[in-house]
């Protein structure tokens, strides 16, 4: 027996299930393994199917054959808690089932089921972080609204004195306060931050991407390439185009203004499976990175950038990324970051249902 072939209602069933089954035959040689299982080991199925429990593990587990042996012979299944498996970058913790498979007609099988725990952990970690950050917003949001109502009644009251005065050299005060009250008046609108809820319409995602390339390329300097690697098989998705074009312009800005006089950035595009976003399971997403090889963000602030007012530029507001990560949660998405000297990356997931 080298693989199983299922009906394919069952083939569904397995494969969206938020555990990885693996089945193995009497010889210890993969048979089975469903979508989250290849998305947990990163294989494809046609790569693994054939191989042995052991390579498939590598040195992650070597007592696997002797564990899936032992529930062969006896018939017995077990289970082990909180297994660590260096199986992708990150170490993932894992609750492993061995189950024997033995039918009077079938030939006799073992059934491996891995289930992700520190996914569950990660998700109410994020979600603390999400609310943080929105509870910052808010009350940003509140001080930009108690301080937009009197600006408004400072600049009236500077035009109206303004016309009254007949000295050019007085008139320089009033000009100062009505130019000042102007930027002030952008910043609180900047801290209001999005106001309407998206429009969401059918649109290219590569559209998106153009537009703001187009935007960057023109105002970074002369030594910085943008470079795009797009799949083009990305399906159309419903959203936005003018808010997605603002939250993914403030993060290439950002990358552009990171690496300064000279680098490359790289807008890329995949299609993902299965993204958990919250609480939400998505079957299929876009994942859009956006890379430099700039300096990397400065450690001192790397885990507050998504919050309002942290900046770590001297002419910067800090409002870029925060105004980017609401603008993407409307959307049902997610934005993330890791960063080292050299490569920093920002991922922004887009549900495509
Ligand atoms: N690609 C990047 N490389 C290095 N640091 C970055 C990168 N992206 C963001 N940062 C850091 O995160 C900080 C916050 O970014 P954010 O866009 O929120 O604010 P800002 O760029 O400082 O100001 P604003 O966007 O409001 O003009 C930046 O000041 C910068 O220090
Ligand atoms: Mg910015």
């Amino acid at each position: 027996m080298s693989s199983v072939h299922l009906p394919s209602f069952y083939q569904r069933i397995l494969d969206n299930l938020s555990d990885a089954v693996l089945l193995f035959d009497k010889s210890l040689c993969l048979i089975y393994i469903n979508m989250t299982g290849e998305m947990l080991f990163a294989v494809s199925a046609r790569q693994v199917l054939g191989l042995r429990a052991r390579s498939l593990f590598l040195a992650n587990d070597p007592m696997i054959e002797r564990d899936l042996n032992r529930v062969l012979e006896s018939g017995v299944s077990f289970t082990k808690r909180n297994v660590v498996f260096a199986l992708t970058l990150h170490p993932i913790t894992v609750n492993l089932a061995v189950t024997p498979l033995t039918e009077d007609k079938a030939p006799p099988a073992v059934l491996v089921q891995l289930q992700q725990v520190d996914r569950h952990l990660r998700i109410s970690m994020e979600e603390q972080l999400l609310s943080q950050q929105n509870a910052a917003r808010m009350l940003l949001r509140g001080l930009a609204h108690e301080i937009k109502n009197p600006l408004g009644g400072l600049r009236g009251a500077a035009q109206l004195l303004d016309r009254e005065l007949a000295d050019d050299e007085q008139r320089e005060y009033t000009k100062i306060i009505i130019e000042e009250s102007d930027r002030l008046q952008s910043l609180v609108d900047r801290m209001l931050g999005p106001n309407k809820p998206p429009q969401k319409n059918l649109l290219n995602i590569h559209r998106v991407l153009e537009r703001v390339r187009q935007l960057v390329q023109v105002e970074a300097r002369a030594g910085v390439s943008i470079v795009r690697d797009y799949d083009p098989s990305i399906p159309s998705l419903y959203g936005d185009s003018d808010q997605l074009i603002q939250a993914i312009l403030n993060i290439v800005r950002n990358a552009a203004q990171a690496v300064g006089e000279q680098g490359k950035i790289t807008i890329c595009t995949r299609i993902q499976r299965q993204v958990t976003i919250g609480h939400q399971r998505n079957k299929l997403a876009v994942k859009i990175d956006v890379i430099d090889d700039g300096p990397g963000i400065a450690p001192d602030i790397m885990g507050q950038i998504f919050y309002p007012m942290v900046t770590g530029r001297a002419e910067g507001t800090g409002l870029g990324l925060s105004i980017a990560q609401s603008l993407i949660n409307q959307h049902g998405g997610l934005v993330e970051c890791s960063s080292s000297p050299g490569n920093t990356v920002f991922s922004i997931f887009l549900p495509l249902e």
